[in-house]
């Protein structure tokens, strides 16, 4: 297995001082010594161009939570993929399922961003993931499919993505799918994005209540190429026990 994608998603949180004070957690060049996985800290907008130069001494990636679907012009209040870029930016998520259900975002939103992202020079990481209730009716390979082939560019075979599978009911609720679901899940959405022309350059995320305990364990899956973690990635501790499970990969 190459080495593992390890994305932090701080969503909401963070002031300026409690961001200068996870960065200070890591010695400078943790990236050259340990390097045991590729990490990306996705903070909040204002914090990104603070954050940067700090995340790059350490020998972590910038990434940015949201982006516009436009590439610039009259959208009050939004951030374009350009502007991500100009602050350092390597990676935007896009399609997190709070900003699919808080802000009403479909799959062809979606696309667009993904798009943006991509001729702004960054790789997209985009989200999908059933709902309970999609999951007790069974559909879960079918809502994955879907927005596969919805949420994502056309032309795969240049535009190789990153895909994070969340769960939404796993998302910050402490319940993780069993290992078995997780294999599954990942074993479809390999397949999906092979038949839509994906060359499996860029790993398979997961996401959804990852922990240090389950860290580990998760990374063994097949087709698991590493994790999009929330709530543990905001307290730096908690954060280094997920990056020591991936060590022994
Ligand atoms: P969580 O969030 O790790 O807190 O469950 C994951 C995510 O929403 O990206």
């Amino acid at each position: 297995m190459t080495r593992p994608l390890i994305v932090a998603n701080w969503k909401m949180n963070m002031t300026l001082e409690e961001a200068r004070g996870w960065c200070a957690f890591w010695p400078k060049d943790w990236g050259v010594k340990k390097r045991a996985a590729n990490v990306v800290v996705c903070p909040s907008f204002v914090q990104l161009l603070f954050v940067q130069g700090r995340l790059l001494e350490i020998g972590f990636e910038l990434g940015a939570q949201d982006c516009a679907a436009e590439a610039m012009g009259a959208h009050t209040g939004d951030v374009s993929a350009l502007m991500l870029k100009d602050a350092g930016c390597h990676y935007v998520i896009v399609g997190h399922s709070e900003r699919r259900t808080n802000h009403r975002e479909n799959d062809p939103m979606v696309c667009q961003k993904s798009i943006q992202v991509f001729s702004s020079g960054m790789t997209p990481i985009v989200c999908i993931g059933e709902t309970l209730d999609e999951r007790t009716k069974g559909k879960t390979h079918e809502v994955l499919t879907r927005q596969l082939t919805r949420s994502l560019p056309h032309d795969l075979k240049e535009k190789n993505v990153v895909v994070a599978y969340e769960p939404v009911w796993a998302i910050g609720t402490g319940k993780v799918p069993a290992m078995d679901e997780i294999k599954n899940a990942h074993a479809h959405i390999f397949e999906v994005l092979t038949s839509l022309g994906w060359e499996g350059a860029k790993p398979i995320l997961y996401g959804g209540s990852v922990t240090s305990d389950n860290a580990f364990e998760i990374l063994g899956l097949p087709f698991v190429g590493g994790l999009l973690v929330g709530g543990a990635s905001l307290i730096p501790e908690k954060f280094d026990g997920i990056l020591k499970a991936a060590e022994v990969f």
